[in-house]
């Protein structure tokens, strides 16, 4: 093989999913029923959480897509003729067609749950043998987003061994699983952003952009602490495989659930929208507190995780009490930077129990001048910190997270 062959063929792996219209390209912004009701799933839940998208002015914001996750369908298998899942007539009366299109009414998106199994994870009809009819189905409903699970995989599908650091992922069944999905999603007429939920097997960030345009790299999220900084810790290993078409997925938002104090839900917020991870609410929207809906409207979060000229996550620049730079899901890396067309964002996460000094000194974030002096802006408060010589000493809460925009140069 010629050199130029050779390289043609090693591209598609580092290329990403493209989509018409720009869908996939940068990380998805929404809402999914499953970390607020689980399995009890209906139509006016879902129209109830798309109206308050609008009225809490989280549709302004960027959140388009709502989302049905698992156990929207009968659970005795399908339509004897079509062979098409069937929704449940009691939870969805007018079918997913008529909540898609009210939800396409009110300007927004919507998506819809399989799995790359016989069942769901719940059990329900999945679309194993089925990718077609199933794609066909969804494009035909209006569907704009494909959450596809891991449950229910036959014996036939299981992964062989894999051997070694070498192994190519990509050759997997996993892989091959997911792809068939992509190649009946692309197929159809419609527009259906891909989101992988394989929970991190078979090292799916090495082949995940090829297949979808997101890919979650871990366990299902629960909404306390430990869950958070668990999650957050792995992705800190894997997080050059994020740019723009093609995003980890640290799993959807706990924001507004179970014992989140507000410290902590600013960390795995501001954590979550660094990371470039899609950012998909997962909570009763007309329980949300103003508090938790700030949290959400962000804008300088917001625009760092949907900025179109900067697509790569923030990284960790400094360890801070994690010295080994190793996997520690209590202490991950504390301090992170990344660039933005607002400015280099520092983001500085106190894993410690209690309120301690942190320092963003600029000498040690890169790409900027060890003395500055920089304007500098707190983006929790969007209030100015000044024109700031060397860096700037924060008093960060236990488990919070400091976040600045470090803007142009000033003069002090
Ligand atoms: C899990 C998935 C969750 C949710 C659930 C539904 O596998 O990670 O996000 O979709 O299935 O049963």
């Amino acid at each position: 093989m010629s050199a130029t062959l050779l390289l043609l063929a090693a591209l598609p792996s580092a290329l990403g999913l493209a989509r018409p219209d720009g869908v996939g390209t940068l990380p998805a912004l929404g809402w999914n029923s499953w970390n607020a009701y689980f399995c009890d799933v209906n139509e006016t839940k879902l129209l109830s959480a798309a109206n308050l998208i609008i009225s809490l002015g989280l549709k302004d914001a960027g959140y388009e897509y709502v989302n049905i996750d698992d156990c929207w369908s009968i659970k005795d298998g399908r339509d004897n003729t079509t062979q098409q899942i069937i929704p449940d007539p009691n939870k969805f009366p007018n079918g997913i067609v008529g909540v898609a299109s009210e939800i396409h009414n009110l300007g927004l998106k919507t998506g819809i749950y399989s799995s790359a199994g016989t069942k769901t994870c719940a059990g329900y009809p999945a679309s194993i043998g089925y990718e077609y009819i199933d794609a066909a189905t969804f494009a035909g409903w209006g569907i704009d987003y494909l959450k596809y699970d891991n449950c229910y995989v036959p014996g036939n599908w299981s992964d062989a061994k894999a051997s070694g650091d070498n192994y190519n992922y990509s050759t997997s069944n996993t892989a091959e699983r997911y792809r068939i999905m992509r190649d009946a999603l692309v197929a159809q007429n419609r527009t259906i952003l891909y989101s992988l939920c394989e929970w991190g097997q078979a090292k799916v960030w090495t082949w995940g952009n090829e297949t979808g345009n997101s890919w979650r790299t871990t366990g299902d999220i629960t909404p306390d602490w430990n869950s958070v900084m668990s999650i957050f810790n792995e992705q800190t290993f894997i997080s050059n495989y994020t740019d723009f078409t093609g995003h980890n997925d640290p799993d959807m938002l706990e924001v507004g659930n179970g014992n989140l104090t507000l410290t902590k839900t600013r960390s795995h917020f501001a954590l979550w929208s660094l990371m470039k991870a899609p950012l998909i609410i997962g909570t009763d929207l007309s329980k949300l507190s103003q508090e938790n809906l700030d949290i959400l409207l962000n804008k300088y979060l917001l625009a760092f995780n949907q900025d179109a000229v900067y697509g790569a996550p923030a990284e960790p620049y400094k360890w801070g009490v994690n010295t080994d730079q190793t996997y520690n899901r209590t202490n991950p890396a504390e301090f992170w930077s990344g660039d933005s067309s607002n400015g280099t964002i520092v983001a500085m996460l106190n894993t410690l129990d209690s309120t301690r000094t942190m320092r963003a000194d600029f000498g040690e974030i890169p790409g900027l001048d060890a003395d500055g002096p920089y304007k500098m802006l707190d983006a929790w408060t969007g209030e100015s910190a000044g024109c700031v010589k060397g860096g700037l000493d924060a008093q960060v809460e236990s488990h919070d997270t400091a976040v600045y925009l470090i803007q142009e140069y000033c003069e002090c």
